[in-house]
């Protein structure tokens, strides 16, 4: 069984008018095959060539285990060299992963490889794009990201399965209350609808991601990513245009994530099941509702 699954519209190059009517104001995925063409990236970026350059840096590893309720989300599994790491993903399917890595920090050069794609929109966050690795078989679990960016995610060296819904189903994914995830246990790729009921019915895209494909998906869109290859990807950030959408950013980063860890460091596990009993809850109210209206 799964969810109810669309595929993604697929561009090689796509006019910033058309960008803007068609998928970023309506808020629409897509995948553009083509973005990467005048990027030095899509043919430089290879494990090997980032393994000479910053092979020595220590790095934290990520596991596909969901961090403990009761802590801050996101705690590190491992460290270990980056050089090493990549070794590791290209031998051999790990769980490990390197999550929101600024590799430009340490090597500001390698901007010079990436080219913005200033002309489908402005609103980029130059200084932090973010890298991100995965062996295969690592899962990044489902999520949106806190300070609701709209997204340019380009892969390399491998495929990538990516499983996106609207925020607007995030009731039915028994979203955690005052966090930015849905309840541990289900697994995305073959959910079982009988112990968790809402999921039944939801609506999502499916997309698999190759090298120098890059998927937009806008501001506050759920994913759940599988690296089918030992591979990686790079994720261009811009704040949307709306002034409402820039207040939401900044509430949910300064209010909801600082919120959630006091929280979770004041009342650890009976804050943990109250919230996922609520999460139970609303979900099971917007099945009977029948909401979200589609
Ligand atoms: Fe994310």
């Amino acid at each position: 069984m799964s969810f109810i699954l669309k595929s993604v519209d697929t561009v090689e190059s796509i006019s910033p008018e058309d960008f803007k009517k068609n998928y970023l104001i309506p808020r629409k995925p897509l995948i553009i095959k083509g973005l990467t063409k005048s990027w030095p990236a899509r043919e430089k970026w290879t494990t090997a060539y980032l393994k000479e350059i910053a092979g020595e840096l220590e790095v934290p590893l990520y596991d596909n285990a969901k961090a403990d309720p009761s802590k801050p989300i996101n705690s590190a599994a491992a460290h270990m060299k980056f050089g090493d790491y990549l070794d590791l993903i290209k031998r051999e399917p790990t769980e490990l992963r390197i999550f929101f890595f600024n590799l430009f920090k340490h090597v500001p050069s390698l901007i010079n490889d990436v080219v913005l794609p200033k002309d489908l929109m402005g609103g980029f966050i130059e200084s932090m794009p973010a890298m991100f690795f995965g062996g295969s078989n690592s899962v990044t679990f489902l999520h949106y990201d806190i300070d609701l960016p709209h997204l340019f995610h380009t892969h390399f060296g491998g495929r990538k399965h990516i499983i996106l819904f609207d925020n607007k189903w995030k009731e039915r994914l028994y979203c955690i209350p005052n966090a930015t995830y849905a309840l541990e246990d289900y697994d995305v790729a073959n959910p079982d609808f009988e112990k968790f009921p809402a999921l039944k019915g939801v609506e999502g895209y499916e997309v698999f991601l190759e090298h120098g494909d890059t998927l937009f998906m806008p501001t506050g869109m759920w994913h759940w990513m599988k690296y089918l290859d030992g591979s990686f990807s790079l994720s261009l950030r811009a704040w949307d245009a709306s002034p409402v959408r820039k207040v939401q950013s900044i509430f949910n980063l300064a209010i909801k994530g600082g919120l959630d860890s006091l929280l979770k460091m004041a009342f650890k596990a009976p804050y943990a099941e109250f919230r996922e009993k609520l999460a139970i809850k609303r979900a099971e109210k917007a099945l009977a509702k029948g909401s979200p209206r589609k």
